[in-house]
């Protein structure tokens, strides 16, 4: 598993491969100790992504991971969507865990607001869709992002005048209410009472407010690494992803330049963060499910129940097709695999290979939905180990059959492996020496 040496200008997109919850938290809080600055580029508290160290755990919603780590920064981009509601709390669970926030936060001035009007048209609107609801996470993040694009959101930086937030409430919640009394039968969202309330709640995230792509580009030219916090994951990109079945934002890698203020070609390369199978929570096409007592075993021996929603997570096989797709989208340069040991006691593991519909075998990535639902999955299944691989810390002392479908992956995928996690805590990684990611992490630490 080895390959060329990459010029990443010191710069590192993490990215989900799959429908989310791969493990990027764990991967991201892995890789910081080598980076100086983390940053969310999209979504909001969607996210969960769990950590464990020192022997707390965290789940970290908005706040990137990074935050974790003594010295580090962790910034919020303008992709993101902010409810400083849950921005404050977040923080303020941190800090009760002995990890202090302070100044190591920097929250862009670009950034839209979640307001509570985003939530409750969020929930009416799944309510609306009945049985082809998309089983959304409810914290509003899509309803903001449609007033993004439609250009009625509200920005962080209009925290900063208390008239003028004010003033462009008043204007934005003219047309809610015109909207919603339309749709809804005449909800009011106007009232000076909770905006009022809402401002004096807000107004405290002002302090962390910063232009992130001036900041970034200051201390990129200092010779920082800044590391990419994808969240969700490809398969829930509003464009590349299983649409309508997808989050808002921008979760592939490409969101990480938009949503940061970070040219393209500053970026470097991008890590691909993939379970050893696959899960998606919420409804939408997963061609590889397991709606047996196999995808039973993974829920229950992975703990696959939502870590922001607590909704069981619904589990499958690996997917090759997915996974090249993405791949592909994210112009994916390693990988890193996660939960290897939750199939350690399985005798047999099917591989996802093929797709055939309508009589046609393909082992592209097809648009529609519906083709995503119908497709019959040719597998290869693969002999299982039955060994634990927990905790184990270099490839070469895992059990000959793990090592043979990680490289199976690595091959089908057409991408090498840098990382092979093997527990939910820091330590418990494989690093695989003679990728170049591991090379280069070596080299910049002199
Ligand atoms: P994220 O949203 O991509 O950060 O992933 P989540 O945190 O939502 O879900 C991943 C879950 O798997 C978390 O509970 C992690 O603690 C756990 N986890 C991550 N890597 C491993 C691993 O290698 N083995 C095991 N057993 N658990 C892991
Ligand atoms: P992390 O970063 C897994 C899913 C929701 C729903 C769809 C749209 O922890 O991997 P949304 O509330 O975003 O409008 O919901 O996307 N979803 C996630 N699934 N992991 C996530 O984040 C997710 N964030 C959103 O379940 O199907
Ligand atoms: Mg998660």
């Amino acid at each position: 598993m080895v390959n060329g040496m990459k010029d990443t200008n010191g710069n590192l997109v993490v990215v989900g491969v799959q429908w989310g919850d791969e493990g990027k938290g764990k991967i991201v809080d892995v890789l910081a100790e080598h980076y100086d600055i983390v940053t969310r580029y999209q979504g909001g508290a969607n996210a969960g992504h769990t950590v464990y160290c020192g022997g707390k755990k965290f789940v970290l919603q908005l706040v990137p991971t990074g935050i974790l780590r003594p010295n580090k920064t962790a910034v919020i981009g303008p992709g993101v969507v902010v409810n400083p509601e849950s921005l404050l709390e977040e923080i303020e669970q941190i800090e009760n865990n002995g990890v202090p926030v302070g100044e190591r936060l920097v929250v862009s001035d670009r950034a839209h607001l979640i307001m509570p009007y985003h939530r409750s048209h969020e929930v009416a609107a799944e309510e609306a869709r009945g049985v082809g609801k998309i089983g959304t996470t409810a914290k509003g993040i899509g309803p903001t992002y449609e007033d993004k694009a439609g250009r009625r959101g509200l920005r962080t930086s209009d925290l900063r005048n208390p008239e003028l937030f004010l003033k462009k409430c008043t204007a934005v919640l003219a047309e809610k209410d015109r909207i919603g009394t339309a749709l809804f039968g005449g909800e009011r969202f106007r009232g000076d009472e909770w905006v009022a309330q809402y401002y004096e709640t807000a107004r405290r995230i002002v302090p962390y407010l910063a232009d992130v792509s001036a900041f970034l580009h200051v201390e990129m030219e200092r010779g920082k690494r800044v590391l990419f916090e994808g969240a969700q994951g490809t398969l829930l990109d509003v464009d590349h992803g299983t649409y309508p079945y997808v989050t808002s934002s921008s979760a592939a890698a490409g969101g990480a330049s938009t949503g940061s203020g970070v040219g393209p070609t500053r970026i470097g390369a991008v890590i691909g963060v993939t379970k050893a199978y696959a899960t998606r929570v919420g409804s939408g096409p997963f061609p590889t499910e397991a709606r047996d007592a196999a995808g039973e075993k993974l829920r229950d021996r992975g703990g696959e129940y939502g870590a922001v929603t607590g909704r069981p997570r619904r589990c499958g096989w690996f997917d090759i097709p997915a996974a090249r797709y993405a791949a592909r989208i994210n112009d994916l340069a390693a990988l890193a695999i996660t939960k290897l040991d939750i199939l350690d006691p399985l005798e047999e593991i099917p591989v996802g290979v093929e797709y055939e519909y309508a009589g046609r075998r393909t082992s592209d990535f097809p648009a529609e939905t519906e083709i995503l639902e119908k497709a019959q999955v040719h597998y290869r299944t693969v002999p299982g180990w039955r060994q634990s691989t927990v905790g184990i810390r270099e490839f070469k002392r895992l059990p000959s059959r793990a090592q043979d479908y990680l490289r199976l992956i690595a091959d089908e995928v057409g991408v090498e492996i840098a990382l092979v996690s093997t527990g939910p805590e820091r330590e418990q990684v494989i690093w695989l020496e003679q990728n170049w990611l591991c090379q280069e992490i070596a080299l910049s630490r002199g």
